[in-house]
Parts: C-alpha cells; structure tokens; sequence
C-alpha cells in the first residue's frame, strides 16, 4: 500500500467511532465523547509520525512536522473531527485523514519542509453542539469574543464557557497563536455538491464561501388542552411555524438564495398539548448579504417575530494569489465556489492566506450518511494535498 492509500486506513480507522449502526450517520457534537475519541486516535497517529503536538485554550490541536527550531511563517493544513447529527463520514474527518497521509507522502518522497508543517484539528466546526459553527477558529482568530462562550448552551443547558473550563486546556479561551501566524492554511475537505460529478474532475479549488447565518426565531403562544381548546380559542405558535417554513422557501425562491429550517424544539413537546413555545432556526446562504437578508426579514414577518441573529458570515474571497499557485500546482484544476462554511473561511476573514481543496463526493449529498468519496479520489486528494504542501512548505 502507498502511503497516499494510506489515507483509506486512516479512515478506516475512525469508521467506527460515533456511528449509529441503524443509520450509518455519525454523531461527533463537539468535546462530546465520540468527538474526544477521534481527538485520541488524532494524538495516537501524531505520536506515531514523530509529530509535535501543541493545543490552545480554544480545544483546538496542531500536530507539527519541525525540522528546524519552532518559527513563524509555517504552513498548516487540516480541518475538523466534529460533525452534525447524523452526518456523513468525510466532513471534516477527510481534511484531517489526508492531512496526516499527505505528511507519509513527502517523507516517502524524501521531502524536507523548509517550514513548520502543521497539521490542525478545530474544534466544533459544525456548531451542532453550542449553535455557533466554526467556534475553535473563531476563538483562536479573535473572531469571538470569548466572553460570549457564557451565552452560548448546548440542549442540556451546558454553557461552552463550562464545557471547554472542563478539558484541562493549557490557557483560558481566546485568541492564540497555535498556528504560528502561518504563511498559508490549505484545508481540504469533501465537495457537499456535485459540481466535481458534473465537470468530471476529482479534485478543485475553491474561489470563495458566500456570504451565511443563522437566526433564531422565538414563537410563543399559550398551551392548552387539544381535546377541549376551540380552534377559535387557541394560541397556537406551531402555526407561526408553519407560515416561517412555507416563508423561508419562498422567499429564498424570490432571492434565488437557499433557506432552511432544520431544527425546532418544541415545549411542551406534547401530543395533547398545544404548544407554549416553539423555537426554530433559520439558515439562509445566498449570493449576496442583501439577498440573505431579504429572505430573513421576509421570514420573520410571516411568522410575526423578528429573528435574532445568532450569526454571521460575510463572503469569503480565498486570496487568489495562493488559490491559483495551488490550481497551478495541481495542473489547472477547477475553481469553484461554495456555501457551506469552514474554518478555513474563518482563518481567511482573519487574514491568513487560506486555500482550500475539494475532493469529489458522487452522491452531492452531505450532512447526511450518504455523503460519500470514492477511494480513488481520497487518494487523488492525498496526492493533490501533498503536492501542494510541497510546493508551499519544502521549496
Ligand atoms: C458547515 O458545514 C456549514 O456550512 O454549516
Ligand atoms: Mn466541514
Ligand atoms: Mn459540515
């Protein structure tokens, strides 16, 4: 086996953790067991290449290939072992496989890196567990103020603040400067739609994230009995619901943007009940921050709330300088946008060069079991990454 196909082990080796076996889906929320678990492996296979691995107070881990004394101006490259409820297995454990497998390639290869080589494990990337997507990065680049991880609480009411006061972190929460203020990030990471089925091509570039949030919306009414409440008498906040979900399409129609209510609580959450409160969120992405927030206002006033935003993420322009040195590395490879959010958009909003590779995902589909990457392609994007991390670090 080569040591790019070692990347199939590698995922092999995480398979298991997390996994529902009546679905395939994985549950990975973030600092939560299966998470941690992938976090062990992740220090076990760090351990394995003679990599030194460091951690900020922000639970986020970089595992580093130094041939020299520790400097500034490395080259990092990685991504996340968190996932949404029932996601896929390539999200975000894929960057982190090819990561570590890519580093096999150049020692097979006999490359030196002229630069710290890093590779980064972030820390709730999705935001499954405390809403908030990307919270490791955005900690460690001053995006969030930490003083905000006391707002946010996952479904048990455990604030962040508490969970990461829980992980004998080496330094309180906030920015760091694990990644050595690097001279380029290149995640990789599985395509979540089917441009690359489309085009044929295994691997691509991305150009940019567009602009995403997501808002909250707070529906309230009066509980009563189902069985003996006249329809006329009811003060029922579920047909609030109901107008927000048909707005939501709608309004994301008229803006050509996507909108999404994926998750609600519900209390009392009863049969026979009508319900107290209904809480929805609401992600809208689209081409651009005024049509985004068209679809949201539009939402909020069918469903007669406003929504509050929990939050933000402008469009992300990858700097195209280091996107096309690595399109020309690879031999003119696609360029393609995205919607879906990475840290890698985090750390370039910050202002670190960031890049980003896609490896192709045949079903299109993500957040979901059925996400899926050929072996081939894992190995194409291996070799893809290394190539890269060649140019960038051992030259
Ligand atoms: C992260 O995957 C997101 O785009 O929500
Ligand atoms: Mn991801
Ligand atoms: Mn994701």
């Amino acid at each position: 086996m080569s040591a790019a196909e070692g990347v199939l082990d590698l995922l092999a080796a995480l398979a298991p953790v997390g996994r529902d076996a009546r679905t395939g889906g994985y549950d990975r929320p973030g600092f939560g067991t299966a998470e941690r678990e992938c976090r062990e492996w992740f220090l076990d296979e760090a351990r394995r290449r003679d990599l030194q691995v460091e951690r900020d107070g922000n639970g986020n881990l970089v595992a580093w290939w130094r041939t020299g004394p520790p400097a500034v101006g490395g080259v990092v490259t990685g991504s996340h072992l968190d996932s949404v409820p029932q996601g896929g297995a390539f999200d975000g454990p894929l960057g982190v496989t090819s990561a570590l497998a890519a580093v096999d390639v150049l020692r097979e290869r006999g490359a030196t890196p002229r630069r710290p080589l890093g590779v980064a494990v972030f820390a709730e990337e999705e935001g499954s567990r405390f809403g908030l997507a990307c919270l490791g990065s955005r900690l460690l680049s001053g995006a969030l103020p930490p003083a905000r991880l006391r707002d946010l609480r996952d479904r048990d009411g455990r604030t962040a603040a508490d969970a990461l006061a829980e992980l004998d972190l080496p330094a309180p929460p906030g920015p760091a400067d694990l990644l050595q203020t690097p001279s380029a990030f290149v995640e990789l990471h599985v395509e979540q739609g089917r441009d690359l089925v489309d085009r044929g091509a295994a691997v691509a570039v991305a150009t940019a994230i567009r602009p995403h949030g997501r808002w909250r919306l707070d529906l309230r009414g009066r509980a009563d009995h189902a069985g003996t409440t006249a329809l006329a008498d009811r003060d029922d906040p579920m047909l609030h619901l109901a107008d927000a979900v048909l707005a939501a399409r709608q309004e994301a129609e008229a803006a050509a943007a996507l909108a999404t209510v994926g998750r609600v609580h519900v209390e009392p959450n009863a049969t026979n009940a009508i319900p107290s409160l209904v809480r929805a969120w609401l992600d809208v992405r689209g081409a651009d921050e005024t049509s985004v927030r068209a679809v949201v206002t539009g939402v909020g006033a069918a469903a007669g709330v406003e929504p509050v935003e929990e939050s933000w993420s402008p469009e992300t322009r990858f700097p195209e300088q280091l996107r096309e040195r690595l399109a020309a590395t690879l031999g003119g490879v696609p360029r393609i946008p995205t919607g879906a959010g990475h840290d890698a958009g985090v750390l370039a909003a910050a202002g670190v060069p960031a890049a980003m590779i896609f490896v192709r995902n045949p079903s299109g589909v993500s957040h979901s079991p059925v996400e899926h990457a050929e072996p081939g392609d894992c190995v194409s994007g291996v070799l893809a990454l290394a190539d890269v991390l060649e140019e960038l670090a051992c030259r």
